[in-house]
C-alpha cells in the first residue's frame, strides 16, 4: 500500500489557486491575437495570471512570485537584488539602483543563485572581497571598521584611543542584504563634516595588514606597518637612521602621515627600510656598496 502510494504520479497540472482572472478567455471568439492565461500556462504555478484591461480583455500577463521571473511565463528563477556596484546615475544625487546580483555577477536561472564576478561576494554580490585574501597577513575589514582603527591607513589622530579589537563584533554579515543602513563613516567624517551617509560602509572591504610592531601616531608606534600593499603581500625590512644624513629619519615627531590626516606625536617612529641605504625584498635588505648590517645602517671604512 505504502509503495503504491509512493509510486503514484504527481497530480496533473492544475490551474493554480492564485488564478484570479474572471475566467479563461475564448481566444477563438475574440478572434484577435490572444495572450490569455492558458497561453502563459497559468504562469507555471509560479505567479498570478492577471488580465490586462479588465474582464473580457484578451490580454493577460503573469505577475511572478518573488524569486521567479526572467521570462513572461515565470519559468525561470530570479536572483537576489542588491545596490548596483556600478550603474548609470539617474540624477545628480541618485545612483546604485537595485540590480539583480548587484550588476556584479551572473544569475543562474535554474537555481536562482548569483555567480559573482571575482572580487565580489554575498548572496547578491553586494559586498567586496579583499585582494588575495590579504595574503594571510592581514584582516579583511569593512570600511566602517577601518574608519575606527587607529592603525588603518590613512592614520588619523582622531582615533588614537581606539584599539584594534573595537568594533569587530556585532557587524552585519558580509552577505547581509540590509543595505539601507545610513550610518556615516565614523572616520574623518565626524571631524571634517564633509560627505554624507554611505550605503556601502559595511559592504566595501580592504585589508588591515599585520605588523609585529605597534602602528599609529603615538609614542613608540610606527607610521608604517610591517606588511603592506593592497593585499598585504609585501614585507618591510629592518629599519634604521640613514648614516649619511644629519637628520634622524626614524624620528616621526611632527611628521605628517601618508594621506595627510594625522601627525606623529612626540616619540612617534618612522620606519625607514634599510636605512635608505639598500633595497628591500621580502623583508631582507640588500645594502648598497659601502654599507652593511641587517638594516644597512653601518658604513664600511673604505669605499
Ligand atoms: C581595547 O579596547 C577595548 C574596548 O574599548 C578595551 O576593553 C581594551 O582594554 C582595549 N585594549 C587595549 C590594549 O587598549
Ligand atoms: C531597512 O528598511 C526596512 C524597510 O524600510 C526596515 O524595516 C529596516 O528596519 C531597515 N533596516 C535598517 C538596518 O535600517
Ligand atoms: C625628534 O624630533 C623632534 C622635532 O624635530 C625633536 O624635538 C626631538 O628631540 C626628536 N627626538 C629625538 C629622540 O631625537
Amino acid at each position: 500500500m505504502r509503495l503504491l502510494l509512493l509510486c503514484l504520479p504527481l497530480a496533473a497540472p492544475q490551474e493554480p489557486s492564485s488564478w484570479e482572472s474572471v475566467g479563461e478567455i475564448d481566444c477563438l471568439a475574440e478572434g484577435a491575437r490572444c495572450f490569455g492565461c492558458h497561453t502563459l500556462n497559468y504562469c507555471n504555478g509560479h505567479g498570478k495570471c492577471e488580465q490586462k484591461g479588465g474582464p473580457g480583455s484578451p490580454f493577460a500577463n503573469c505577475k511572478c512570485d518573488p524569486g521567479w521571473g526572467g521570462d513572461a511565463f515565470c519559468t525561470e528563477r530570479t536572483c537576489p537584488f542588491g545596490k548596483a556596484q556600478s550603474d548609470m546615475p539617474t540624477s545628480v544625487t541618485e545612483a546604485h539602483s537595485l540590480k539583480e546580483c548587484s550588476n556584479a555577477g551572473f544569475c543562474d536561472r535554474l537555481t536562482g543563485t548569483c555567480q559573482c564576478f571575482p572580487g565580489f561576494a554575498g548572496t547578491a554580490c553586494q559586498s567586496k572581497t579583499c585582494p588575495n585574501d590579504c595574503s594571510g597577513k592581514g584582516l579583511c575589514l569593512t570600511m566602517r571598521q577601518l574608519a575606527k582603527m587607529k592603525d588603518a591607513l590613512p592614520l588619523n589622530d582622531g582615533f588614537t584611543s581606539v584599539n584594534n579589537t573595537d568594533d569587530l563584533t556585532n557587524l552585519p554579515e558580509p552577505g547581509d542584504p540590509t543595505q539601507n543602513i545610513s550610518i556615516r563613516y565614523d572616520g574623518a567624517m565626524s571631524r571634517s563634516g564633509l560627505g554624507g551617509p554611505t550605503y556601502d560602509q559595511n559592504l566595501n572591504r580592504a585589508c588591515l595588514c599585520d605588523s609585529s610592531w605597534p602602528v599609529g601616531l603615538g609614542p613608540g608606534e610606527r607610521q608604517q606597518a610591517e606588511f603592506h600593499g593592497p593585499d598585504c603581500g609585501q614585507k618591510r625590512c629592518p629599519s634604521g637612521d640613514d648614516p649619511m644624513t644629519e637628520r634622524d629619519e626614524t624620528n616621526c615627531t611632527g611628521v605628517v602621515a601618508a594621506g595627510g590626516r594625522g601627525v606623529g606625536r612626540p616619540g612617534n617612529i618612522c620606519h625607514v627600510d634599510c636605512s635608505n641605504r639598500g633595497t628591500c625584498k621580502d623583508g631582507l635588505c640588500k645594502c648598497f656598496k659601502g654599507f652593511y648590517g641587517i638594516n644597512c645602517g653601518k658604513r664600511t671604512t673604505r669605499y
